[in-house]
């Protein structure tokens, strides 16, 4: 079975937000393509979210962490990757603040593991293997006004979060330099869409206008952030993992930027639609609350690059697939339950009880 199917791909951070996205498209368009799950299911990871096609023949689940380079070796041994696409990482800027360390664990350290798997698994056969990096857009920094970010803008992390990434970023690119591992790196901007865990803005305010909590709107909302639907962001993977170039980096980003207050307001008014609520109703929930230390004022991704040599576009509006987000979430209000007891509870008090 396993000799018959063509490629043979690690997707690390799988059971995520994101992760599950790319598991999905994978498994259902490449039929003899064999995917394996990678991840340790840590708060952020969820088997739910793989529901509908954790029994396909080429979908295999690992629960391994990559902090533990035992683990990544039997992985590597039982399956024989040709193909990484590493999205297994601590994702949120909040608890990055919380607890920087576990970042560095995870993001830097564990991304270092595989990368040194990867390196003594392929030594001698780099060719036709891929070593893809997932990576987000605030490794660059801050914006002001204008400008956007470029593949050649320079590094200026404000967050332990992107700090972390930036250094994991760095550590591909050095083993692609120094040991011709065939790496690729892709920065993208502000994902939202279903399965997103409901600490991360927009699931958040979905679930807490659910049950009319309040909306707590960081330091004066101005901040801006340039979203991109979940779909064509695992769209963007799919095509720069086949057709990508070995050691170049691609931005990816929705050309779609949004103050935080005004995406907040159009989420409140499509929430009232959708509930037969009154024109204003949710809107009423909105809480000013004492700004994120070191927030990035604004992100904004050009995306000429991949679009121009790649030809990849958003397939979605942001009104269209903000709907989906939010009908996704009404219907799936199990899913919403079991993620956020426990755990959740806890982060929600320490957060936002200051
Ligand atoms: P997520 O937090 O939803 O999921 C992370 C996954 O990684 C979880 O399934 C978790 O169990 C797993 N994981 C964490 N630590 C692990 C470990 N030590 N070993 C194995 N698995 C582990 O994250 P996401 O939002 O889906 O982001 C995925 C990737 O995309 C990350 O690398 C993130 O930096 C990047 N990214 C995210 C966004 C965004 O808007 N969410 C934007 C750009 C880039
Ligand atoms: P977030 O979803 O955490 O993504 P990131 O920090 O990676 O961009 O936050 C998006 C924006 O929303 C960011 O400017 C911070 C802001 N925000 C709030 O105003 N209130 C909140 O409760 C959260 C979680 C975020």
């Amino acid at each position: 079975m396993y000799q018959q199917m063509s490629r043979s791909i690690v997707i690390t951070g799988g059971a995520g937000f994101i992760g599950s996205h790319v598991v999905r498209l994978f498994v259902t368009k490449y039929p003899d393509y064999k995917i394996i799950n990678l991840d340790a299911l840590t708060y952020a990871g969820n088997l739910e979210n793989l529901r509908d096609i954790e029994r396909s023949s080429n979908y295999f689940f690992e629960k391994a962490n990559i902090l533990n380079p035992d683990d990544i070796d039997r992985v590597f041994l039982t399956y024989q990757p040709d193909g990484i696409i590493h999205l297994a990482a601590e994702s949120h800027v909040d608890r990055s603040i919380l607890s920087p360390l576990d970042f560095v664990y995870t993001n830097v350290i564990g991304t270092v593991n595989l990368l040194n798997a990867a390196r003594q698994h392929w030594k001698n056969d780099v060719k036709e293997k891929r070593f893809y990096h997932i990576s987000t857009d605030e490794v660059y920094g801050a914006l002001g006004e204008t400008g956007f970010f470029t593949e050649t803008t320079a590094y200026a992390p404000n967050s332990p979060y992107s700090a972390s990434k930036a250094s994991s970023d760095h550590f591909v690119r050095a083993y692609g330099e120094t040991y011709h591992l065939p790496v690729i790196i892709t920065n993208c901007s502000n994902n939202y869409g279903p399965n997103h865990f409901p600490e991360k803005l927009i699931p958040l305010f979905i679930n807490n206008i659910m049950n009319q909590k309040p909306l707590p709107v960081y330091g004066d909302g101005l901040y801006t952030r340039d979203w991109l639907f979940v779909k064509d962001h695992a769209a963007a993977i799919d095509l720069v993992f086949h057709k990508g170039k070995d050691h170049e980096t691609y931005n990816i980003g929705g050309f779609n930027e949004w103050k935080n207050i005004d995406l907040v307001k159009l989420l409140c008014k499509l929430m009232d639609e959708k509930l037969g609520h009154a024109p204003g109703t949710s809107e009423k929930l909105i809480t000013y609350v004492k700004d994120r230390p070191g927030h990035d004022r604004r992100y904004a991704i050009d995306a000429t690059k991949i679009s121009k040599e790649l030809g990849w576009k958003p397939s979605v509006t942001f009104e269209q697939g903000l709907s989906q987000t939010i009908d996704w979430y009404l219907q799936n209000t199990e899913w919403l339950k079991h993620v956020t007891s426990g755990e959740y509870q806890q982060y929600y008090e320490l957060q936002y009880s200051k």
